[in-house]
């Protein structure tokens, strides 16, 4: 669920009709809906209720500060993997105490600036990476608090590049071998054993892979809990989101009509396969979610430049580009495309959605039908929210996008757009070329 929807014929983003805002900002611009992001943490908080729960939102999907404020004031702590992102947190005014630091390469600078910051756990890949922190720590004169990442070989089910949970992913220390890492880490002398954590991938569709995956992993977990005394187990992210019936599925009737056996994930469905099994181990869970908190809760606005009628195919060209939206280069996502306005009298048109960065990979949607639109009109690139503007680059010497928050009937810039003095800033011609 979530708050776009047509009101007449211009879409809104809760109350705001997002042509004003693309009028007003510019394009290309992200927009948020904060009562989205809101609805989405409430549901998955509620759908584990009862268990010891701390939602760590995984920064990485979406990091502006306006976002990491708003999930702080509803409660979450954060996932996060490099001393950026510890910044971040701060610059926020948010959480760092309950938050986690993931990642296979921290640095000795990394993880000092989140013991001085009172991070709440490491969650370590490998034993140097537990020599390094010990290393830190002991100059610090403090114990670092961590949690080994195991890895559980369960096949996700996803795309190869976000698949986390196999043997043959560089991520954490297999299940077989985890037993020796801890002993490993007890070890050390200021090392601190504090939990376990696993992630298995992202944009997770079917329940299965998350069961597999607990099942098989939590026996091991309490067994490390009576051994080491742990407090906690994270069972990481991965929730997927809807993109191809984005725009639909902001409708509760939507979901209403989906025959059950392919109903798409809910949070109400993952708290309940997963409670029985977590609760009985007696210890606090946390969840690493970013896509599912905000993927939803975000589209892209960009502009129509031109329509190019070509020989038995047509181009859309609008001014976002792969720079901005790397998702459907990469990954070969989709991402449903919509018209800011709604006309029924107008023809139908497929074209390949495309931006003007120089290569053919800049292509948002192949053959995608949807309503005709000309130069000037205003599109969506929907369920954009989640590695969206995080991911985008300055490739082809574009500024970064302007981001913007609504909530209600408010809206404000959250990321004023990127100026060119702004991008060359840091660059200087040597002297070697200028004599
Ligand atoms: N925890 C850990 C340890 C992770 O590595 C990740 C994501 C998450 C949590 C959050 O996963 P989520 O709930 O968002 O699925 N750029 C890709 C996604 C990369 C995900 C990387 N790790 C994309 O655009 O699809």
């Amino acid at each position: 669920m979530h708050h776009f929807r047509y009101a007449g014929p211009n879409l809104h983003c809760e109350s705001v009709d997002l042509a004003e805002i693309a009028r007003l900002y510019g394009t290309p611009t992200y927009v948020y809906s904060a009562a989205t992001m809101a609805d989405n943490y409430t549901r998955l908080a509620n759908g584990l209720a009862g268990l010891d729960l701390q939602i760590c939102y995984a920064m990485k999907a979406n990091s502006s500060l306006a976002i990491l404020r708003h999930f702080a004031n509803l409660g979450a702590a954060f996932d996060l993997v490099s001393g950026g992102e510890v910044r971040r947190v701060l610059a926020a005014g948010a959480n760092i105490k309950s938050s986690v630091f993931a990642g296979v390469g921290k640095t000795e600078a990394e993880i000092k600036l989140a013991l001085e910051n009172g991070i709440f756990a490491f969650h370590v890949e490998s034993e140097p990476e537990i020599a390094r922190i010990n290393h830190v720590a002991g100059k610090l004169g403090v114990k670092a608090p961590i949690a080994i990442r195991i890895n559980p070989d369960v096949d996700a089910h996803t795309h190869a590049k976000i698949t986390t949970g196999k043997s043959d992913n560089k991520f954490g220390i297999p299940l077989t071998q985890a037993a020796a890492a801890y002993e490993a880490a007890a070890r050390y002398p200021n090392i601190l054993i504090k939990g376990a954590q696993m992630h298995i991938g992202s944009q997770l569709t079917s329940l299965a892979p998350f069961v597999e995956a607990v099942k098989k992993v939590a026996p091991f977990v309490a067994e490390l809990k009576a051994k080491y005394g742990i407090t906690y187990w994270s069972i990481g992210g991965g929730i997927g989101i809807i993109y191809k019936d984005a725009l639909a599925s902001g409708d509760p009737a939507w979901w209403s009509a989906q025959p059950a056996e392919t109903r798409p994930l809910t949070p109400e469905a993952y708290g309940e396969a997963l409670k029985p099994l977590l609760a009985p181990l007696g210890l606090k869970i946390l969840l690493e979610p970013g896509r599912y908190l905000v993927g939803n809760a975000g589209v892209l606005l960009t502009r129509v430049e031109f329509l190019k009628r070509g020989k038995g195919k047509s181009f859309l060209i609008v001014d976002a580009a792969m720079n901005d939206l790397v998702r459907p280069a990469m990954y070969d996502s989709y991402h449903e495309i919509v018209p800011l306005r709604r006309d029924s009298t107008r023809a139908a048109l497929t074209a390949d959605v495309v931006g003007p960065v120089c290569e053919s990979g800049d292509c948002f949607a192949k053959d995608r039908t949807l309503q005709e639109v000309g130069e000037g009109e205003f599109i969506a690139l929907m369920s954009a929210g989640a590695y969206g503007f995080t991911m985008s680059s300055r490739y082809n010497t574009r500024n970064l996008t302007a981001e913007v928050l609504v909530q209600g009937a408010a809206s404000d810039l959250i990321n004023v757009r990127e100026t060119f003095e702004q991008q060359i800033q840091n660059e200087k011609l040597p002297a070697f070329l200028t004599k």
